[in-house]
């Protein structure tokens, strides 16, 4: 599986550094929280931030925080507007997003060609950010490795189930089949402890290291927290809600750890 090449007049490589993409193997991992928190983390430190929602046919970065965006990526498909005239100013959250829409199609659907020029225009935009963070579909289909082509660095996410390790692991697996030097990190998510969550990681950069030969730095462990759900039931971000949570301290520090590393 051949990710689609970046064109010659593509952005420098500093800009490809600001672009983050979240990915995950299997669903229901807390990509698209996770996405939403770390833009919010990243903004409150005064980063400019986008957050792009990848993940079309099943957005839902605007159903976590509630939002009703006048304008959406689902006009930009349809050639009603130009990508920069589709964000949305999430001023609460002090960042930006391209809002998916649900139910609108999926991006799996365009053909190819218009896949790439929608990632290039991405490309093109980020220069007006200091990050932009991308909310993946689960899964390593064509669309997901198109995106995926624009970001310098990938997040990983798993929980420490079996069924979530392994296809993190086949994600890890496919992505460096094409790209043996991407730089990608892991995200264990809901961990019952920092401690546990670590060993799940560890579980997985052996297995990746003992396979693949690769070593996968680890980008950090976010704790299981209640009020994840809670916030995400009444459509608030847990930055905003719960700022000084478990989970909202373990996000802090993997945007600072990001902040520094790349
Ligand atoms: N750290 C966490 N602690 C507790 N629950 C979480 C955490 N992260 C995610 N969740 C739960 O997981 C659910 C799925 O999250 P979501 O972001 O929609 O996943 P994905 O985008 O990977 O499909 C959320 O609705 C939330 O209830
Ligand atoms: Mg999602």
């Amino acid at each position: 599986m051949a990710l689609r090449p970046i064109p010659e007049d593509a952005p420098n490589p500093a800009v490809r550094r600001k672009i983050v993409a979240v990915a995950s193997g299997k669903g229901g991992v807390g990509k698209t929280w996770f996405s939403i928190s770390l833009s919010q983390a990243l903004g409150n430190k005064g980063h400019r931030t986008l957050l792009f929602d990848g993940d079309l046919g099943l957005a839902n970065v605007d159903i976590q925080l509630g939002l009703m965006p006048k304008q959406d990526l689902a006009g930009v498909i349809a050639g009603k507007l130009t990508l920069p005239q589709a964000v949305t100013n999430y001023s609460e959250g002090q960042f930006d997003i391209l809002a998916g829409r649900s139910g609108a199609g999926n991006l799996a659907m365009l053909p190819v060609q218009r896949l790439v020029t929608l990632r290039d225009n991405l490309m093109r935009l980020a220069e007006k950010y200091d990050r932009v963070i991308l909310d993946l579909s689960a899964g390593v289909d064509r669309t997901v490795q198109t995106l995926a082509a624009a970001a310098g660095t990938t997040l990983v996410v798993t929980t420490d189930e079996p069924t979530s390790l392994t296809d993190a692991y086949a994600f890890i697996k496919l992505t460096i089949a094409d790209h043996p030097d991407a730089d990608l990190r892991v995200v264990v998510n809901m961990a019952d402890s920092s401690n546990s969550g670590r060993e799940t990681y560890e579980t997985l950069r052996k297995a990746c290291y003992n396979f693949l030969s690769k070593e996968i730095p680890l980008a950090g462990v976010i704790r299981s927290d209640n009020r994840v759900r809670e916030s995400i039931r009444r459509q608030t971000a847990l930055l905003t809600r719960h700022p000084t949570s478990d989970a909202a301290q373990d996000i802090d520090a993997i945007a600072a750890r990001l902040q520094r590393e790349i």
